[in-house]
């Protein structure tokens, strides 16, 4: 009976639309670009599109297999393909990982709000690069306003949750992806034609590998995981409402594609800009924040009507971007505590708001008047994002690798690649290698290295 009432994604468009909406989000917009910046340029991009084919592609058609094969939660899925074993902690692993996402990403979400009411009054107009930074980091540091839009975030989330999958994630992905989509090119073209933008263009394609150490191994390969949504059982969840005529490896190398090409467009809109005004490249997580405004200000500053209304489009297509990709962290804990614990679905998505706008309330508050107070000489804002993106969704893939190459019946995973048959499937011997050997000997090679065993 659980399993009737079971939602589905209505169409073959939408199954790709609303888990390119769950991987598309600040972690392309916001994250990549700073990783970038922080990790030496064009060579943290190379690695990281290592990583996205080597591991990501394969790991996400794992998710896929487990959550369509079981149609249930992600640590459900654990209990229903092997039973009373330890492997359910690989899906409990991935319930918490993704509650402590969710509790920081949401703090970001908040911030492109704010942003939006900004860019409507246009109170870009008329400031310089210094005072954009100044103005950021004023705003960061107060102790309400982020908090205040962290809790209208999270409702937002909350709100669209309890109406359903169906209604809520696939509409909103429908419109936002291919809207967010063009803007990004008009933006990329605006910036890479400022004065200046060739020094931001060269960081961008120049690869310098004397920059790379194990730091940059560890951070590629997390931003991989955290901007496709892999480690946590966050597409497995998705994949549980997929129709039975999805084609998987087909889904996923979609996803991951359009997952980076707006990561490598917002790389595009960032570098450019930021050199054009002086900007440090690796300023961290503000730079997005303190980047944009002089995009729309230098492109667009003669015309305030133009600049007030593209800027005010980036911002809420931004906030859209990230909303579907909170509604899909959401949904993992939701589903979980729904399904494992009998809740209603209304009382487990409460809980999952509630303690989530708990923990932002500090994540918030840690990057203001809590700076202070840090735990291994990080905030609780960055600790969240070094254990979550950095071991958290890195190891889950690696069990997910192992558990899917070795541990699962074969037959299991071919009907899966090949709909039981129906598709050709010419890749399952590919999918195998990489999720036996590839993945996992190569996520534990980074992990080795970074505890400093080869360099
Ligand atoms: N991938 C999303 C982004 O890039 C964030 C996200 C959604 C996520 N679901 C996830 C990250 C699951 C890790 C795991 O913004």
């Amino acid at each position: 009976m659980k399993q009737m009432s079971r939602a589905n994604f209505g169409s073959k468009l939408g199954v790709i639309l609303a888990s390119a909406g769950s991987a598309v989000g600040l972690g392309n917009i916001w994250r990549f670009p700073f990783e970038t910046g922080n990790h030496g340029g064009a060579a943290f991009i190379l690695i990281y599109l290592g990583c996205v084919l080597f591991f990501g592609i394969p790991i996400m058609i794992a998710e896929f297999m487990i959550g369509r094969h079981s149609r249930t939660n992600t640590a459900g899925a654990y209990q229903i393909l092997a039973p009373r074993t330890h492997w359910r902690w690989v899906g409990r692993m991935g319930v918490l990982a993704g509650f402590l996402i969710l509790s920081y990403y949401s703090v970001v979400a908040g911030w492109t709000l704010e942003y939006i009411c900004e860019a409507a009054t246009n109170s870009f107009a008329g400031k310089s690069a210094q005072d954009f930074i100044a103005s950021f980091n004023g705003f960061v540091g107060n102790p309400w306003r982020p908090v205040l839009w962290l809790i209208v975030f999270l409702l937002a989330t909350h709100f669209i949750i309890v109406r359903g999958v169906e209604k809520g994630i696939e509409k909103s992905a429908k419109i936002m992806m291919p809207a967010l989509f063009i803007l990004l090119i008009v933006l990329g073209i605006c910036s890479v034609t400022l004065p200046g933008a060739g020094e931001g263009l060269k960081f961008l394609l120049k690869p310098d590998f004397s920059k790379v150490n194990s730091n940059v191994l560890l951070s590629a390969m997390g931003q991989a995981f955290f901007s496709l949504s892999l480690g946590m059982g966050c597409l497995c969840t998705y994949a549980s409402y997929f129709r039975n005529d999805t084609n998987l490896p087909r889904t996923a190398l979609n996803v991951a594609s359009i997952d980076t090409l707006v990561a490598i467009l917002a790389g595009l809109i960032i570098f450019p800009a930021a050199t054009s005004v002086n900007i440090p490249v690796d300023s961290g997580p503000s730079l997005l924040f303190i980047t944009l405004p002089n995009v729309f200000l230098k492109a667009f500053g003669d015309v305030p009507m133009i600049a007030v209304i593209l800027s005010v489009m980036f911002y809420v297509l931004l906030a859209l971007a990230a909303l579907t990709s909170t509604i899909s962290l959401h949904e993992v804990v939701t589903a979980y505590l729904h399904e494992e614990f009998s809740m209603s679905r209304k009382k487990a998505a409460w809980l999952v708001t509630a303690g989530c706008t708990i923990l932002g309330i500090f994540c918030s508050l840690s990057l203001g008047v809590g700076k202070d107070y840090t735990i291994f000489g990080l905030t609780l804002f960055d600790l969240f994002d070094f254990v979550t993106a950095k071991i958290m969704l890195p190891a889950g893939g690696f069990f997910i690798a192992l558990f899917m190459g070795w541990y699962v019946d074969k037959k299991i995973v071919y009907d899966e690649i090949s709909n039981r048959g129906t598709l050709k499937a010419s890749t399952y011997r590919l999918l195998l290698f990489l999720l036996k050997y590839v993945a996992p000997i190569g996520i534990g090679l980074v992990f080795l290295n970074e505890l400093g065993l080869f360099f």
